[in-house]
């Protein structure tokens, strides 16, 4: 299945509209597949086996000597005040935000596994000895970031069963240049969305409503760092870069800003705790994404159109009808979901067309986290 298809095929009107109430309910949401929910990839392994790395050997050496010192091991430990400070905090907490809140821990929590499973799957089926270590150090962060968050939904007892999310859950097959370019953004954005959180929680400490976000400044250098590898596997074969694949490379930016952008706007209250509002949030979270994405990809979504916002705000509202079409029952609700489908379809045309800004790539590639 290539990209585009992959896109289309997900069901625009299994939104999420239940709640998470039991430890099944919570399994549940993490096995479902649509447009705004995390995917698990399979890839092509031979054409993983034969990545070469040389033109950017000295800058890969570097990064790998990095994932060696593994200077976040002992960092995915809850210290002794973590439980009591959850329940402490979680008390005070209305129904919508702890609803909110508990989706974004599920929804963080499969995207990190979903990169857990990839890329261990890589490592067992190939032998090309840089991405088989490369693909082990990653394997190792993301088991960690999984397993820690899933020790916050355990406290509410909503533990995800992650042996079975791994065989019951439905796999995305992605060309490996698909899974770079899908990877890149989704680890690079994961940094801007963790750093963006991080900042604002630390000047305003009253914010923080569970002791988690805490741990986002050290973790997210984990996400960086992923995105640091696959900007390196790209640079090292520039015919990624150019030509039609230009085109993948817009659809996936805007597949991945406009995921997130939708997605943030339904969960309003967990934006509002923090003191974010989710437009001036997402669009930070653009910023420092683009900012970054130029180490690799030779342009840049224009953000600050005016058509931008519009198109993102007209695909929100369209979700949210979608969402209450779902509540209902009779005639026309098929009928009715297919119209909002093919506006979403219309919409998402129109800010694919929205004119990109050019960007020359950088003789060196790799960038410091500096946000
Ligand atoms: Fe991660
Ligand atoms: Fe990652």
């Amino acid at each position: 299945m290539n990209a585009q298809a992959a896109f289309m095929d997900t069901d625009f009107t299994q939104l999420l509209v239940n709640t998470v109430d039991s430890g099944e309910d919570a399994n549940k949401r993490a096995l479902t597949n649509t447009v705004l929910a995390p995917r698990f990839y399979t890839t092509d392994f031979d054409a993983m086996d034969k990545i070469d790395v040389s033109s950017v050997r000295q800058e890969w050496d570097i990064m790998m000597q990095e994932y060696e010192g593994d200077n976040n091991h002992d960092h995915f430990q809850r210290d002794e005040g973590f439980a009591l400070e959850v329940k402490s905090l979680m008390e005070k907490l209305d129904e919508n935000l702890k609803q909110e809140f508990y989706d974004f821990l599920i929804g963080s929590l499969t995207s990190e596994f979903s990169g857990c499973i990839l890329y261990n799957e890589v490592r067992k089926n190939i032998d090309n000895p840089d991405i088989k270590k490369l693909m082990s150090f990653m394997a190792r962060d993301e088991s960690r970031h999984a397993g820690f968050l899933n020790q916050s939904l355990k406290d509410f007892n909503f533990g995800i069963d992650l042996g079975e999310l791994k065989r019951t859950k439905k796999y995305t097959f992605f060309k490996p240049k698909f899974i770079f370019y899908a990877t890149y953004l989704s680890e690079k954005i994961g940094y801007a969305r963790y750093i963006t959180i991080f900042r604002q929680l630390e000047k305003h400490p009253d914010k923080r409503f569970h002791p988690i976000f805490k741990w986002f400044e050290r973790w997210c250098n984990d996400e960086y760092r992923h995105g640091e590898s696959f900007a390196l596997i790209m640079r090292a074969d520039p015919k990624l870069l150019k030509g039609i694949n230009i085109w993948w490379i817009r659809f996936f930016l805007l597949a991945v800003y406009a995921t997130m952008y939708v997605r943030d706007h339904t969960r309003p209250a967990l934006h509002n705790a923090m003191g974010l509002k989710a437009t001036e949030y997402d669009f930070a979270v653009f910023r420092i994404t683009s900012e970054i994405s130029k180490q690799v990809f030779p342009i840049l979504l224009d953000i600050d159109h005016p058509k931008f916002k519009e198109g993102l705000d007209q695909l929100t509202a369209l979700s949210l009808k979608m969402n209450e079409t779902n509540e209902k029952s009779g005639l026309f609700k098929h009928l009715k979901k297919g119209w909002l489908a093919a506006q979403a379809f219309v919409v998402f045309t129109k800010l694919y067309f929205i004119p990109v800004i050019k960007s020359e790539l950088p003789q060196q590639v790799r960038l410091s986290p500096s946000w």
